[in-house]
């Protein structure tokens, strides 16, 4: 027998149901077929599809409508693809109990999702993710595709109703995807201030690994967002801004120079990170027992340089006023403290052009 655990998420508007284990992607594929729906339709990009075909066409019987192939490209979590999907949803004549089933890392998640709630104001959608950034991030509590090239400007509160994450897809992974998730495994330590978890990734990024460290580390992630999510579903009452931390900027940075939403959350995070040092919401003690940990990170992305001599503050300040979670006229950021986060809501431009200054000199090689 397998082992697998479970989280369930408790939302106001779903129970969610997550399964962590290691080989169970036709456990998982199984257990949605039996299910009580209508029709399925499977959504997965052509990457992974590859690697998955033989298992879908085992387990696939009529229940199965349609299996629809998406590109992997990046620019593609816009609407268009999401339209494709909604044309061979209405073909399929797919009704209210009918679900989608996303198989894929955060785009096909977050393009699957968003047509799910959606689609006839809102059906089931089951996940199963992929990559590391999906397991430990993008499966619990919103959805959003891009628009007009703003980052995750459509969207809902919206989580799967049901979540296989199998550990064993990993394996396929390369090294650079799995250190772009990591680095959302990353700013939940961060925010609960974990260092067990943190010395894990550390270990990872030294070769250090072991058998089970990606179990490990999403059942924390999950947990810490099942927490947060909980408690905040719908970003009202502050908590759910600590996953924001890093982000404030990464939408910017993603944008600006093409980089994978893991590289950018990493930079966000450190832009984030000089400006609490500004703010004095940390000292340099807190700051020096972070700093081994970027440093790792920094040597397995490189991408600090070209940032530093790129990035452009008048346009940063402009872009952020596009940013969610700001209030008047003021920006709203997430900034680390001594024990985790705080969300602090009056920056001006001004503290953000000093704080650019120190993120420019910032040498961490
Ligand atoms: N909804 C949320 O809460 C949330 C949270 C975090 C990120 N996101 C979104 O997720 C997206 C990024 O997701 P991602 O980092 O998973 O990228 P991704 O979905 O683009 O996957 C990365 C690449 O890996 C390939 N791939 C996927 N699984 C594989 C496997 N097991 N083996 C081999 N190749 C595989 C894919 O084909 C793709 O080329 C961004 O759009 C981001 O905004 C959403």
């Amino acid at each position: 027998m397998k082992k697998i655990d479970s989280i369930t998420v408790r939302l106001p508007y779903i129970t969610q149901k997550i399964f962590i284990g290691c080989d169970i992607f036709d456990f998982a594929l199984r257990e949605i077929i039996a299910m009580r729906y209508d029709k399925l339709i499977v959504v997965v990009d052509s990457n992974f599809y590859k690697l998955i075909k033989s298992n879908l066409e085992r387990c696939s019987e009529n229940k199965i409508a349609d299996i629809i192939v998406i590109s992997p490209v990046k620019k593609y979590k816009e609407f268009n693809a999401c339209s494709e999907i909604i044309q061979k949803m209405v073909q399929a004549k797919m009704n209210r109990n009918c679900c989608l089933i996303a198989i894929g890392g955060g785009y096909v998640g977050d393009i699957t999702g968003f047509v799910a709630t959606n689609y006839m104001r809102g059906i089931d959608f089951i996940q199963i993710p992929t990559t590391v950034m999906s397991m430990s991030d993008a499966i619990i509590g919103k959805v959003a595709i891009n628009f007009g090239g703003i980052k995750n400007l459509l969207g809902s509160f919206y989580s799967p109703r049901y979540t296989f994450c199998d550990i064993n897809l990993l394996l396929t992974l390369n090294k650079k995807e799995i250190i772009f998730g990591l680095v959302e495994v990353w700013k939940h330590t961060l925010v609960v201030n974990d260092n067990s978890i943190a010395r894990k990734i550390a270990d990872y990024l030294d070769g250090k690994s072991y058998p089970d460290i990606f179990f490990d580390l999403t059942k924390f992630s999950l947990k810490t967002k099942k927490k947060i999510v909980e408690n905040d579903f719908n970003d009202k009452n502050g908590i759910h801004k600590a996953l924001s931390l890093g982000h404030t900027y990464a939408n910017y940075l993603e944008q600006k120079f093409n980089l994978r939403h893991g590289e950018a959350v990493f930079y966000g995070i450190i832009l984030e990170i000089i400006l609490s040092l500004h703010f004095n919401t940390i000292n340099q003690d807190k700051f020096n027992s972070i700093k081994p940990l970027i440093k790792k990170f920094e040597e397995n992305i490189g991408m600090l340089h070209k940032i530093q001599t790129l990035i452009n503050i008048e346009e940063i300040i402009n872009n952020l006023k596009f940013d969610k979670i700001n209030q008047g006229n003021h920006f709203t950021f997430v900034l680390l403290t001594k024990n985790g986060f705080c969300v602090k809501s009056n920056v001006t431009s001004g503290n953000l052009r000093e704080a650019f200054i120190e993120f420019s000199k910032f040498n961490i090689l």
